[in-house]
């Protein structure tokens, strides 16, 4: 029987990067997101990637594809989503909030409330329902960001929201060991995530990003979904925050 990986956030972006990845990897997939089109038009993606993927691709049975439609942030909703699956092996949690990006004297304080509740609060109850059904020698897997610890200006609200995701790493770890937990710390990625800007920002950010930065360029949701799998498949790796910036922490000199 294949593993089943849960990826909640998984209708775009680094989630359903890694909801691609996982199926080549020969598990079934479960992805979740709030807007129902958005998780039809993903599920068909991945479900035509199954269909190209063959038994030897995948070292067994190819993996299934499945969904829901669940806000991160509903914690009754979640808890009735995980107990609706039976066992799970590997969750992802990827599920953004607001950005609370800008200038810290001009972020609102409700900007600020909406942050922490699209991220260390779906990331917190999304864990704790997603407990009653992992297998013991499941994994979780948060993703965060290096915004948490890159000193940048105008992302005062974006690196604690991130940073205290990061700092639950750890502590996790052990205390509801044997679950393996660990996440993954992405620099920037090209993603729908990035809509909030104008175009021309945005191409702005990210050649200045591509300039500055070892790699020479943004990431891939690709990038990302690899990273993860090697999170989710070594059973030797709990507690880690995985950053994969393409070097641009080294060039900040952070
Ligand atoms: N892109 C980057 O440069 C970058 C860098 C560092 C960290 N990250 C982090 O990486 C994660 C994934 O971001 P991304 O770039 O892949 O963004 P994305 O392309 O916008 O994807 C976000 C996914 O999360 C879902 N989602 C958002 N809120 C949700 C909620 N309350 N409940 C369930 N699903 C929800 C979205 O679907 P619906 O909108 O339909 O719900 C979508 O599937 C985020 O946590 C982000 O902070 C991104």
């Amino acid at each position: 029987m294949n593993e089943r990986v849960v990826i909640i956030g998984g209708t775009s972006g680094i989630g359903l990067a890694t909801a691609r990845h996982q199926l080549g990897e020969g598990r079934d997939v479960t992805v979740t997101g709030r807007d129902p089109g958005r998780l039809r038009a993903a599920l068909d993606e991945l479900t035509a990637h199954a269909g190209t993927l063959s038994a030897s691709d995948t070292d067994g049975t190819p993996g299934e594809v499945s969904g829901s439609v669940v806000d991160a942030q509903d914690e009754a909703a979640t808890r009735e989503f995980f107990a609706g699956l039976g066992r799970v092996d590997h969750v992802v949690v990827a599920a953004t909030g607001s950005t609370a990006a800008g200038p810290f004297l001009s972020v609102t304080t409700d900007a600020l409330r909406q942050a922490a509740e699209g991220k260390l609060i779906a990331h917190s109850l999304t864990a704790r329902a997603a407990l009653d059904v992992l297998s013991p020698t499941g994994s979780i897997t948060f993703v965060t960001a290096a915004s948490a610890g890159a000193a940048m200006p105008g992302t005062a609200g974006l690196a604690a929201v991130n940073a205290s995701v990061a700092a639950m790493v750890p502590v996790l770890a052990v205390e509801l060991a044997p679950v393996r937990f660990n996440a993954v710390s992405p620099g920037i990625v090209d993603t729908p995530w990035w809509d909030w800007m104008d175009a021309d920002a945005k191409a702005d950010t990210f050649a200045a990003y591509a300039k500055s930065t070892p790699a020479g360029r943004c990431g891939r949701p690709e990038d990302i979904a690899d990273a993860i799998s090697f999170l989710l498949g070594n059973s030797f790796t709990t507690g880690v925050v995985l950053t994969v910036d393409g070097g641009a922490r080294l060039a900040s000199g952070v």
